[in-house]
């Protein structure tokens, strides 16, 4: 069984709710992207709940009063390409001060081995803390490669935001990055045989662009 102690299930109802038609096979290339995005935006709202703040002094109409910002901390999001370009806009709605990477990792699918063919991330990513993205965490390997990758430009933090997760990768992750936070919104039954989480949704790339 997979260590959980670093893996947050994001269960409100309307992820949720937005999930069940994100699953649903009717559902068509325009309304999928755009429940995509709406998951995102409502992930990235729980995954930086712990971004630190610090007090500051403004000026209502009333008077002067001492309140909170987000004490200069900077994020970068790093899409694997391509399903986790689908997650972008709806993370940057929240942060729109976000740099983002990009990451191009595809499964092999003989192996199932993941393949990097695209790797570009911000130039300041020491400073930053990183949010790794992909709909789909399957069996792993493409988030543990990406992981990997990222490590080695040493940003602050790392955490991997993902949708839909399968045991099977949840293991694989924590295994080989422990001190990575995992947040999805689902954990599934497990892959079959061609590696798809099932129940899942599919391809989430070919669903995103239409590709299938
Ligand atoms: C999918 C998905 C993940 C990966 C997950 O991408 O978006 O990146 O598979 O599988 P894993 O956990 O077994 O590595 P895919 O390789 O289909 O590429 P695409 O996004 O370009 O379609
Ligand atoms: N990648 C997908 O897009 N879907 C799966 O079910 C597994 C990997």
């Amino acid at each position: 069984m997979p260590n959980y102690e670093n893996v947050f299930v994001m269960d409100h109802p309307l992820i949720q709710h937005k999930l069940t038609f994100l699953r649903d096979a009717s559902t068509g290339t325009k309304h999928f992207r755009e429940l995509v995005s709406e998951i995102a935006t409502l992930m990235c709202y729980e995954a930086t709940r712990d971004l630190p703040l610090e007090e500051t002094e403004i000026e209502t109409p009333m008077q002067k009063t001492k309140t909170k910002v987000i004490s200069g901390r900077k994020l970068a999001f790093v899409p694997i390409l391509r399903a986790g370009l689908g997650m972008v806009d709806g993370m940057l709605q929240l942060v729109p001060s976000a740099k983002v990477g990009h990451i191009g990792l595809y499964r092999d699918h003989e192996t199932l081995k993941p393949v990097e063919y695209y790797n570009k991330l911000p130039q300041d990513i020491e400073e930053r803390d990183v949010i790794i993205l992909d709909p789909m965490l399957a069996t792993g390997g493409s988030a543990v490669d990406a992981i990997t990758i990222v490590k080695r430009s040493h940003p602050k933090s790392i955490k991997f935001l993902c949708i839909i997760a399968a045991p099977e990768g949840i293991k694989a992750l924590t295994e080989a990055h422990p001190d990575v936070h995992l947040y999805c919104a689902a954990v599934d039954n497990g892959l079959n045989e061609n590696g798809y989480i099932m129940p899942g949704l599919g391809d989430a790339g070919d669903r995103i662009f239409g590709t299938l």
